[in-house]
């Protein structure tokens, strides 16, 4: 497997020199952030609404409708600038599009500079069942522009610390302790930059060992087995203002310590520790629900795979375990 290529920078300058190498270049944008994009150049583009309900493979077919009237060929490279929604499916356009042209992530949210816009998966929804078609394949780059972070919402960028501290926890901890303190404090994204850059490091990492999750990448998945009964607790429910997925993640975290702890794979006091701290970066860290309400969706997840669910338990910060649940 190659190396996954990507950089991060405050500046737009190294992209700009980046996409020269291309003999044609096509943009591919969330809305919401066209000031951003327009910084990167004058290149034909499509305007995408960055919601769930638009990440169908209608849209994709769009995209892709989209790049033969623009007479895009195998030489093109395809930029995708926009959070995980954005990426998710320019990427997939990119890789079914003649059979493949290359593409290039520039991730706009937290959550994607750290997680989506890197790894090569990519896709859409199927009718209510999320990611359900795409493919795994990567990207030429992920150009990780902390800049574009100057206009995320609060709230999103909250999301995206969850899965940064995820991922510290799972890839040696180093960091942990320093990322606590700085997203528990007023900064500035440049402030940042650090931590996201060990973040992506250590995703980036975990995928070249395993780039088609067969094994090792699982570990990503600390935190998701109760994030996504969750998501799915608050659909069926149709609760109002529902948890992000971020947030859904942090309380899975804990949940993830909680398990660890009874388990004894861990010491007492992991599960409390990382309360205070998710608490200390304004998540929550308590389940919407009772916790048997949620077991339907576990096992949901345990018939899909061959009636036993593959459960990331944090060993201590810094390391994980797969275990069977
Ligand atoms: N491919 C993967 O490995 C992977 C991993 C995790 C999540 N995902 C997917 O990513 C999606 C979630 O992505 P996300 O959380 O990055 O965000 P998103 O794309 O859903 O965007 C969240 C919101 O922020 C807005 N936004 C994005 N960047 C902005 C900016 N810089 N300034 C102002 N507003 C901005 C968007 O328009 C949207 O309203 C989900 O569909 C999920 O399935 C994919």
């Amino acid at each position: 497997m190659p190396k996954i290529r990507f950089k991060v920078s405050n500046s737009l300058s190294s992209l700009k020199l980046e996409l020269l190498r291309y003999r044609s270049v096509y943009m591919v944008f969330d809305r919401n952030v066209e000031g951003f994009a327009s910084q990167i150049g004058r290149y034909p583009s499509f305007k995408l609404d960055a919601g769930e309900d638009n990440k169908t493979i209608e849209t994709v077919k769009s995209i892709c409708h989209w790049l033969l009237m623009q007479g895009a060929d195998r030489g093109s490279v395809l930029l995708a600038v926009g959070g995980g929604i954005t990426t998710d499916m320019a990427g997939f356009a990119a890789c079914i599009y003649k059979r493949g042209i290359r593409y290039i992530n520039v991730p706009t949210t937290l959550l994607s500079q750290v997680d989506a816009g890197l790894g090569g998966k990519t896709g859409v929804n199927l009718d209510s069942y999320k990611n359900m078609l795409g493919v795994i394949c990567q990207p030429e780059l992920t150009y990780i522009c902390t800049a574009a972070l100057e206009t995320l919402p609060e709230r999103e960028m909250r999301s995206g610390a969850a899965e940064l501290l995820k991922t510290l926890i799972i890839g040696g901890g180093r960091h942990y302790e320093k990322a606590v303190d700085e997203l528990s404090a007023p900064q500035t994204v440049r402030d940042l930059a650090p931590l996201i850059k060990e973040a992506a490091r250590i995703k980036a990492r975990v995928v070249e060992s395993d780039p088609d999750e067969k094994g090792r990448r699982r570990v990503l998945n600390l935190g998701h087995t109760y994030a996504h009964a969750i998501e799915w607790y608050q659909h069926a429910h149709g609760v109002s203002d529902p948890y992000s997925h971020g947030e859904a993640v942090a309380i899975g975290l804990v949940q993830a310590a909680r398990l660890s702890e009874e388990r004894g794979i861990c010491e007492k006091g992991l599960a409390l520790k990382l309360e205070e701290d998710l608490r200390r970066c304004g998540l929550p860290t308590t389940l919407p629900c009772p916790e048997a309400e949620l077991q339907e969706a576990i096992l949901k997840d345990k018939k899909a795979d061959g009636g036993k669910v593959n459960f990331v338990f944090i060993e201590r910060i810094g390391k994980v375990t797969v275990k069977k649940l």
